[in-house]
């Protein structure tokens, strides 16, 4: 059992992250700021079920707010701190570069530095698949060059590696930077293309394909990654790069299809042009998680689809 704190807490991924930290007796504190990126009532409900927990401790507050951070990290006092919040979306960073580089880049700073000054040793950072850019080489290695981000996004998310790297180097803290790949699942960020295309599949709604389909992605089922961060925890790596992936690229176009079989229903599909900020394929090579963290992805593409489609049904029951 230890201390933990957890940006971005009550988002997707990190509210399932606070369900497991929270199930295995940790003292958890969450920061968000309930932005509305999406609506923040789903973010809301996504941690509720914890209201009345004498071990969850929830702050609004945004990672920027250097004070408010040193009281948080003040009362916290955490041991671990698991960086999750930030600003999301290849796309919408386009029109707002600005934005995502005060919250990615320096938001972050602001997390090592506080969590440097508190004494907290160690640190688990979401990095993102889209720092591969447009790379041909696959699978995508950590060693492989990652120079050429094709988004603001993905740039913010590289900027943020190196700056961890710097607090490790010279405060030997230990960090491990994780590079997500199209994760999917129960609670899924709505702008996601699982959870977008479930939701337009039932309401019957025309499903946006851009370009011809043949872009691949290497979509990770939620359980998946909560396993990868929590594999993390105390194994004192210094500073390391891990991809956490499902290592089975899919078509769009076979994508498509799935969301069809699962959902029943007769899809749509409306043709746009390609966007110039999507990459071609992401494409994870598992092997550094496999030998650092003992850590394999475990859920198929159709088992995960089908767990969340499940889940999506009960969902649109209750509201
Ligand atoms: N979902 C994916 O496929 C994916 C892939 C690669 C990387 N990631 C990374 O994983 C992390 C979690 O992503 P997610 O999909 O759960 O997104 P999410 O938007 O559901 O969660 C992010 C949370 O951070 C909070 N947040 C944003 N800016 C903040 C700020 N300035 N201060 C405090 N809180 C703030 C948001 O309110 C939100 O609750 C992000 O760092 C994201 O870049 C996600």
């Amino acid at each position: 059992m230890s201390r933990v704190l957890v940006t971005g807490g009550a988002g997707f991924i990190g509210s399932h992250v606070v369900d497991r930290l929270l199930e295995a007796e940790d003292e958890v504190w969450v920061v968000d700021n309930f932005n509305d990126y999406y609506d923040p009532d789903v973010k809301r409900r996504n941690v509720a079920h914890h209201a009345g927990d004498a071990k969850f401790h929830l702050q609004e507050l945004d990672i920027l707010d250097e004070t408010g951070m040193d009281r948080v990290f003040g009362e916290a006092k955490p041991e671990l701190v698991i960086h999750l919040a930030a600003r999301v979306g290849v796309r919408p960073s386009l029109d707002q570069a600005l934005l995502y580089e005060q919250v990615n880049v320096r938001g972050s700073a602001v997390v090592l530095k506080t969590a440097k000054q508190h004494g907290c040793r160690e640190l688990i950072l979401a990095s993102s698949s889209s720092v591969y850019g447009c790379q041909k080489k696959t699978p995508f290695s950590e060693d492989d060059p990652v120079d050429h981000p094709v988004s603001p996004y993905a740039a913010t998310k590289r900027a943020m590696e190196l700056i961890a790297y710097t607090y490790h180097h010279l405060w030997k803290l230990d960090i491990v930077c994780l590079r997500f790949f199209n994760v999917y699942g129960e609670r899924g960020r709505p702008d996601n293309i699982p959870a977008m295309f479930t939701q337009l599949a039932v309401a019957g709604k025309p499903i946006p394909r851009f370009g011809d389909g043949t872009t691949k992605r290497d979509y990770t089922y939620i359980d998946d990654i909560v396993a990868g961060v929590l594999a993390c925890r105390g194994k004192q790596l210094g500073f390391e790069i891990i991809n956490l992936g499902n290592h089975t690229p899919v078509s769009l176009n076979d994508f498509i299809e799935a969301i069809g079989e699962i959902t029943g229903k007769k899809l749509n599909v409306e043709e746009r042009s390609p966007h110039p900020a999507d990459v071609p394929i992401t494409f994870a090579d598992v092997s550094k998680a496999r030998r650092l963290l003992g850590w394999e992805p475990t859920t198929s593409l159709q088992e995960g689809l089908e767990k969340y489609y499940q889940w999506y049904q009960q969902m649109i029951k209750r509201a």
